[in-house]
């Protein structure tokens, strides 16, 4: 997952992992950030708000005009500047198909 990741944004607390985020894209139209998730001890100190901001300044990322994710927390992004009313998400689940393929 992380070898084939396009770019990976981790906060530590010296050798403790507390934050974590990941980017996939094509660098010019589309990214799409995954992962997002801070240790339940660091929580409400702002590092969720650091990743993200890191994410959507990150120099390699400037050229990119859409940036896409998934939560069950909108509200965390929404303060970010998400919007929810750009795009209808959807899904396909591997697990939920009954496929085999
Ligand atoms: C959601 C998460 C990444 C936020 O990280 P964090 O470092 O705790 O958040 P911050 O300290 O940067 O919070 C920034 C603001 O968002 C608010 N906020 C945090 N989590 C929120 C949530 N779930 N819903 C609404 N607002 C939220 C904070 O209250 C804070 O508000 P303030 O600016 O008025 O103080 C973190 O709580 C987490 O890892 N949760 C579990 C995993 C998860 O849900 N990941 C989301 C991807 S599905």
């Amino acid at each position: 997952m992380l070898a084939h990741t396009d770019l990976v944004i981790s906060a530590w607390d010296g050798s403790r992992l507390v934050g974590f985020g990941r980017v996939l894209t094509d660098y010019v139209f589309r990214a799409s950030i995954w992962d997002v998730i801070v240790d339940r001890d660091y929580q409400g100190q702002k590092i969720g708000t650091e990743i993200v901001r890191r994410i959507l300044d990150h120099p390699t990322l400037q050229h990119v005009e859409l940036f896409w994710l998934c939560t069950r927390r909108p509200g965390f992004y929404e303060r970010l500047g998400f919007s929810a009313k750009e795009q209808t998400g959807m899904v396909w689940s591997r697990k939920n198909s009954g496929s085999q393929a």
